[in-house]
């Protein structure tokens, strides 16, 4: 059984709880707030104790596993802290803001010799898993085209609700928070990133960051990749995609949370394809979708075997790689090339 300790009492954190309380193999054992009351509320419900200082909470209860689930730019320093106490880490996605913060993450976790994960678990929505098993086996040929959209609608309230919000220092904008998911999965689909170009925009709310977003990728494989995202969707949410052509197949997955497939047509066909393309649609009550519970038996299973998780650490840098070059494109006014880029290495020097 892995002692499982929360912290962060938020909006993300029932979904948490409510995956734990279904995975036989872990126990919630305490939770964390600075806000006393989110902290009480949140361990009343499961009868167990709670805390408002995380190192406390770490020296008392010793959990195996703990969730971070703070704002994003607390996680590097959150995930510092409890590397100490060697625990293994699973923190939400975006893992951190900056490849600094990642990095040092990776490292305290290497260094303590425990696992880091992080959260991306829209690769665990059924569509999205036979895409991948399609891409695995072969079926497009030659990559062409990726393109992920995110048109979501996130109001000022919704920015409102918490300072964190819609800032540079805690939260970026729509292309960090809401389209990293679907970021993690352009760069699964198809592969390393050559570099990006990049513009954004802020068009119907007052934050610091963006409201929308594009960008144009070019992949190592020579595939050309598409980024269009935007939180100033309205009246509601509209689509959260991903669409994957190659030289023998297109695949298109839609829906508002990439949970339907559109479109399942290969040149090559198989017996399974209608079977694929009818019996893998889901509809989540949330935009969070089905995939947590998965991710973590992953994260669970992963601990247990001494294997790697799907989404380890290195694995979930990658979409923020990309993203602070997105980033650095929109401020440069100019493509921006992810490799060949001057390492911490003391090879040479
Ligand atoms: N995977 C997903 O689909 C998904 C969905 C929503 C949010 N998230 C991520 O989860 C994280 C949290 O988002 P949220 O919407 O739940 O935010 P939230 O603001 O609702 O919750 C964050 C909580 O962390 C608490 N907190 C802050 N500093 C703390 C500290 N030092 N110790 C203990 N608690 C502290 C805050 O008081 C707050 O209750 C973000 O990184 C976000 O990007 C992921």
């Amino acid at each position: 059984m892995l002692k499982v300790a929360l912290i962060g009492c938020g909006r993300i954190s029932k979904k948490h709880v409510a995956c734990l309380q279904a995975i036989e193999q872990t126990q919630l054992c305490a939770v964390c707030d600075i806000v006393e009351q989110r902290a009480r509320d949140c361990a009343d419900a499961l009868d167990i104790p709670y805390y408002t200082d995380y190192h406390e909470m770490l020296r008392q209860e010793k959990p195996d596993l703990v969730h971070v689930l703070t704002p994003s730019g607390l996680h590097g320093a959150h995930v510092l802290d409890i590397a100490d106490y060697g625990c293994h880490i699973l923190v939400e996605k975006p893992m951190a803001l900056t490849l600094e913060d990642a990095d040092s993450m990776i490292e305290a976790c290497d260094r303590a010799g425990t696992k880091l994960f992080v959260v991306k678990q829209n690769r665990y929505n059924l569509a999205v898993q036979q895409l991948k098993r399609a891409l695995d086996a072969g079926r497009f040929g030659k990559l062409v085209l990726g393109t992920v959209r995110v048109r979501w609608c996130r109001r000022q309230d919704y920015y409102d609700q918490d300072a964190w919000r819609g800032t540079w220092a805690m939260d970026g904008g729509v292309l960090t928070t809401q389209a990293s998911h679907h970021i993690d999965l352009l760069e699964w689909c198809m592969g390393e990133v050559e570099s990006v170009f990049a513009r954004t925009t802020t068009r119907l709310v007052d934050i610091e960051v963006e409201d929308t977003g594009v960008a144009m990728l070019q992949f190592t494989s020579g595939a050309l990749g598409i980024i269009e995202a935007t939180t100033a969707t309205r009246p509601e949410d509209l689509e959260g995609s991903i669409s994957v052509l190659g030289e023998k197949g297109s695949v298109e997955i839609g829906g508002f949370a990439v949970n339907e497939i559109k479109t399942w047509n290969f040149a090559d066909k198989n017996e399974q394809d209608e079977e694929i393309r009818t019996d893998n649609n889901q509809m989540p009550p949330d935009v969070y979708g089905f995939g947590h519970r998965l991710f973590i038996e992953n994260v669970v299973q992963s601990i247990q075997s001494k294997t790697s998780g799907l989404v380890h650490g290195l694995e979930g840098r990658k979409s923020l790689e990309l993203i602070n070059a997105i980033y650095e494109s929109v401020e440069t006014g100019r493509e921006v090339p992810l490799k060949f880029r001057a390492r911490k290495c003391r090879l040479g020097r």
